[in-house]
């Protein structure tokens, strides 16, 4: 009780335990426990199946037995801060203080037993509920954080494997079945690159594909991973700043097409993301950068600033804000397209600059800029941290691109920008506008 669940319910698009009984009781639970007592309270808990269990859900062992092979996340949460929430409410167990700490203390070894994953706050329960591990020193534990216990089949680029190829494979130990290398960049992203790996691969049906690179690798693998045997598991393990708070998350994967990037994939949630920080610390200063656009972007989008905060911690809560959005959208049929913020624009100053000269990062800062001017925000951040310049490319070019990329429809184009309640998707913003501030990105 007072630990965050039904926060943590929420952020995951889920429900609460409490809401659905009320609205099944047709009323509120002080009611049920005042007029029925908890043994009926307890009762309509069991039968409900639920994405946030009421904190005594456990103590009935119906309720253990059901929760077997279901994750089962303990959002561990100390007495002091839990009481600090539910004194004073009108909860039924939290009105003697010293009740509710015995209570407390009673339930924790229950919790511990029945829990898959220990959690220490929401962002921590929407990581492990989209199964994505962030943890300093994770990928020496590689061979247990591979889920399953089949053979694995590690890819990754020459410059990681370089660096980090031999750590996984250690960590990977008996399992490791097989090695794979694939081009550095989007060289990965094509489609010969991908039938290589696919002829190359030997594993069977009970096989996992091993993705450690970064976005281009874990592109390129992971939809090897979706089509090879018409899908396998596959496990991302991220190494650059760019793939640990963005590509590795949610499930995209891609290749790229002449006429554009990222345009043949699939939907593929990994059976598992690893995600551990230390490797960025091997990570080029360029390559940060490029990751910095996407951290600024996701704060943006979470009203929070982020990029702020101590690396490690940085790449936790932008990893669980993509997670979150993802679960909550996983085929981007609504608010996932949120992600995008400033991604019109700079794909279509890459697509003018033939995607050559101009990386993702800097056409990503130049696209924030202008949906931040679009939204009548301030533009301070992105200008401090990112210091986007104008570029040459051609302005038709870049136009017809944007044009081409959104489908205009009666003169206006559709973008992500922010509110002042946060990010809403596909606002109809007037052509001569977006124009005139794709003009202001180019030089
Ligand atoms: N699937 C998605 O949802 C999604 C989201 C965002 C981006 N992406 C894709 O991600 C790609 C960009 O990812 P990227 O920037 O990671 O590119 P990348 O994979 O090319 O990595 C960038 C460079 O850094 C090197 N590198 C990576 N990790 C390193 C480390 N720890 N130490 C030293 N060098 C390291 C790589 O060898 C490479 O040369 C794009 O193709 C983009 O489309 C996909
Ligand atoms: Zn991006």
């Amino acid at each position: 009780m007072g630990a965050g669940k039904s926060t943590a319910a929420r952020e995951l698009g889920g429900i609460d335990a409490d809401d659905l009984i009320e609205s099944t009781a047709g009323k509120p639970v002080a009611e049920i426990f005042r007029e029925e007592g908890e043994a009926v309270f307890r009762a309509l808990e069991e039968q409900t199946i639920v994405a946030a269990l009421g904190g005594g859900a456990v103590t009935s062992p119906a309720v253990r037995d059901a929760l077997g092979d279901t994750l089962t996340i303990w959002l561990d949460v100390d007495v002091d801060t839990c009481w600090a929430r539910v004194r004073g409410s009108d909860r039924p167990l939290a009105q003697d203080e010293a009740a509710f700490r015995r209570l407390y203390d009673e339930r924790r070894a229950l919790y511990a037993e029945v829990a898959d994953v220990v959690a220490r706050d929401a962002h921590d329960v929407v990581l492990a509920a989209a199964g994505v591990r962030v943890e300093r020193g994770a990928l020496q534990r590689l061979g247990e954080l591979v889920p399953g216990d089949g053979p694995v089949a590690l890819v990754s680029d020459p410059n990681v494997a370089g660096i980090h190829g031999m750590d996984a494979q250690l960590a990977l130990g008996s399992r490791l079945a097989e090695t794979h290398e694939l081009p550095p960049g989007e060289d990965a992203k094509t489609l010969t690159t991908v039938d290589r790996l696919w002829q190359d691969l030997r594993l069977d049906r009970s096989g996992t594909v091993v993705a450690l690179g970064g976005g281009c690798t874990t592109d390129a693998a992971g939809l090897a991973a979706a089509t090879y045997l018409r899908g396998i598991e596959w496990t991302p393990v991220p190494t650059s700043l760019v793939a640990q708070v963005d590509a590795a998350i949610g499930g995209k994967t891609a290749l790229d097409l002449p006429q554009g990037k990222n345009l043949v994939g699939a939907f593929h949630w990994p059976a598992r993301t690893v995600i551990d920080p230390a490797l960025l610390e091997t990570l080029p200063e360029q390559q940060r950068l490029e990751g910095m656009a996407e951290v600024v972007k996701t704060g943006l989008l979470a009203g929070e600033p982020l990029w702020e905060l101590p690396q490690d911690e940085l790449v936790r809560r932008c990893a669980a804000f993509k997670a979150a959005s993802c679960l909550r959208d996983p085929h981007e049929r609504g608010e996932r397209a949120m992600l995008n913020l400033g991604h019109t624009f700079a794909h279509a100053l890459e697509a003018a600059a033939g995607y050559e000269g101009l990386t993702h990062g800097r056409a990503v800062a130049l696209g924030l800029l202008a949906a931040l001017r679009l939204s009548g925000r301030d533009t301070s951040v992105v200008e401090d941290l990112l210091r986007p310049q104008p570029v040459r490319v051609d302005r038709e070019r870049a136009w017809e691109a944007m044009h081409r990329d959104k489908k205009a429809r009666g003169g206006e184009l559709r973008l992500v920008l922010l509110g002042d309640d946060g990010p809403r998707w596909d606002v109809a913003v007037p052509e001569a506008d977006v124009r005139r501030e794709l003009d202001r990105l180019i030089a």
